[in-house]
């Protein structure tokens, strides 16, 4: 695929999600490159480069909320497969730009990696003492996903989350895109390790 198509993909893209407010993708990165992330993912995690992630404005640790373990990613440290991946979204973010104005000045990610077991309870992405969290992105980075094995995101359709909602299985190669402050969702609990690679476009304060 030339830079044409892939520029006309994105602005498609970006069009659809300022219009419909979330998409999932499937396959939308190649399973070979799914398998580069996931490795570096894991030589990240085998150096204790994780941390069990924290919720909300104080940092609190609150496993009945939130009970996976995160690493905040650092583009100069990063392997070549999340900084590749990191070059893909920042194209996605120019796109974004041009076709619906969304003033994205940067992104943040972190690798997430959910023990058997482990949830994140229902919830929006937009902290209360952050405000620059526009758009979520998250790309799952599992093999051989299968429905037993539990673990969906749940994203709700209606602005209130008491309504029709999704169930999105985290099959390696899926994206998702949502609007951070409008729509709640959940991880439910997996029998498996659960693998992925979020994060945020933000705007200005
Ligand atoms: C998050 C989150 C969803 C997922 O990290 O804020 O909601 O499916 N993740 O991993
Ligand atoms: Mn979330």
């Amino acid at each position: 695929m030339n830079e044409a198509t892939l520029c006309q993909n994105d602005e498609a893209l970006a069009g659809e999600l300022a219009e419909r407010g979330h998409l999932v993708l499937p396959a939308f990165l190649p399973s070979g490159e799914v398998a580069a992330l996931r490795d570096e993912l894991r030589t990240v995690l085998a150096a204790g480069g994780f941390r069990p992630a924290t919720v909300a404005r104080h940092r609190l640790y609150a496993p009945e909320i939130r009970s996976d373990l995160i690493h905040w990613i650092e583009e100069d440290q990063a392997g070549p497969a999340t900084r590749a991946w990191l070059a893909r979204l920042e194209r996605l973010r120019q796109s974004l730009n041009r076709v619906a104005y969304l003033g994205l000045l940067d992104f943040e990610a972190h690798y997430a990696l959910y023990p058997p077991g482990a949830r994140y309870a229902r919830h929006r992405d937009r902290l209360r003492d952050d405000g620059r969290r526009v758009l979520t992105s998250i790309l799952y980075l599992n093999e051989g996903w299968q429905a037993e094995d539990g673990g969906a995101l749940r994203l709700w359709l209606d602005e209130e989350g008491m309504g029709e909602s999704i169930e999105v299985l985290p099959r390696g190669g899926t994206l998702v895109l949502f609007f951070s402050a409008r729509y709640w969702h959940e991880v439910q609990p997996a029998r498996r390790e659960r693998l992925s690679l979020t994060g945020w476009f933000r705007a200005r304060a």
